[in-house]
């Protein structure tokens, strides 16, 4: 009979996974997410997963499927899975340069050219705990200044991780969010209590926050029609396919003069998509162009 210590240690140690497993959990996660973990990124998903299965006292990847696939509580495990497979990094105006072209080249020319609605909106795709569109809104609060009271400015943030838009919703942070924005920032955006810095309450109110796995294109299309969207650093989880059904969701989502801005290791270059890229250097900016030709 196994001792006392040796049966704790038994059960705090990560269950092993076996190729066999590795293929039946990748694909579950890719069919539900598109997230792909490639052959070699097995020790990736052990890892992370690992720790749900010692919280969840369950000994074996085999028992973890029946326990995600089957069953009461399958929905929730979904989540509780990709709260810990999913990479939430992120921080206020991370990539200042293309943050510039986002403020000094597009938004100039869409507000000239939605003078007469005064209605503008972004979408913040995969914006994970929400520093890139609070980032957004103080390009355009700041773009805007006075004006701002006659315009109806809408941002959605949008993930597939419940644990990230709840610190998105808070609107609290602490300096590791802040590490990529300058002391200017800090002082007219946030308020500092101790170790945490709270959004201003009218950045925070530009912001409106809503779970979205990007592979669910009707529950995309409920958010209606965007001037911009951003999608950023979460398209290089994808494989080809993936990146293809989701920016074709973008082009759908997005008004024809509309823009998509994405991260700067990711591209479209290979993918069938109506869009161009805008030649600014280091953009990673893609126009709208006229409707692909119904083949
Ligand atoms: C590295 S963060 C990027 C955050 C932000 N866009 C940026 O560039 O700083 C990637 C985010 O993508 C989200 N994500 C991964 N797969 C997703 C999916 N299928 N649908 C929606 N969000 C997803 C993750 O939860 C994570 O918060």
């Amino acid at each position: 009979m196994p001792d006392a210590i040796s049966t704790t240690v038994q059960s705090v140690k990560d269950p092993v996974m076996s190729a066999a497993q590795f293929d039946r959990l990748r694909k579950i996660i890719y069919d539900r997410s598109g997230i792909h973990y490639p052959d070699n990124k097995k020790y990736v998903l052990e890892s992370r997963l690992g720790r749900r299965l010692v919280e969840l006292d369950i000994e074996d990847y085999d028992q973890y499927v029946s326990f995600l696939t089957i069953g009461p509580y399958k929905d929730d495990e979904f989540q509780e899975m990709f709260n810990k497979i999913t990479i939430n990094e992120t921080s206020f105006f991370r990539n200042e340069p293309q943050l510039d072209v986002f403020e000094r080249t597009i938004l100039p020319k869409l507000i000239e050219s939605r003078s007469a609605v005064k209605r503008l909106r972004f979408w913040s795709a995969a914006c994970s705990s929400g520093e890139e569109p609070f980032t957004l809104a103080m390009q355009i609060h700041r773009s805007l200044g006075i004006r701002l009271q006659d315009w109806k400015i809408e941002i959605l943030g949008t993930d597939i991780s419940e644990k990230a838009l709840e610190v998105a919703t808070s609107g609290k942070y602490t300096d590791y969010s802040l590490r990529t924005t300058n002391q200017l920032i800090k002082q007219r955006y946030f308020s500092q209590q101790g170790l945490y810095f709270t959004i201003d309450p009218v950045i925070r109110s530009m912001v409106h926050f809503e779970l979205l796995n990007l592979k669910d294109r009707l529950g995309a299309k409920r958010f209606g029609k965007f001037d911009v969207i951003f999608c950023r650093n979460v398209m290089i989880y994808f494989d080809d396919a993936m990146r293809g059904q989701v920016v074709n969701m973008f082009a759908d989502q997005l008004a024809d003069d509309g823009s998509l801005f994405i991260g700067h290791s990711e591209t479209l270059r290979g993918l069938d998509t109506p869009f161009a890229q805008i030649p600014v250097p280091q953009a990673f900016c893609y126009q709208k162009v006229a409707s692909k030709p119904v083949m």
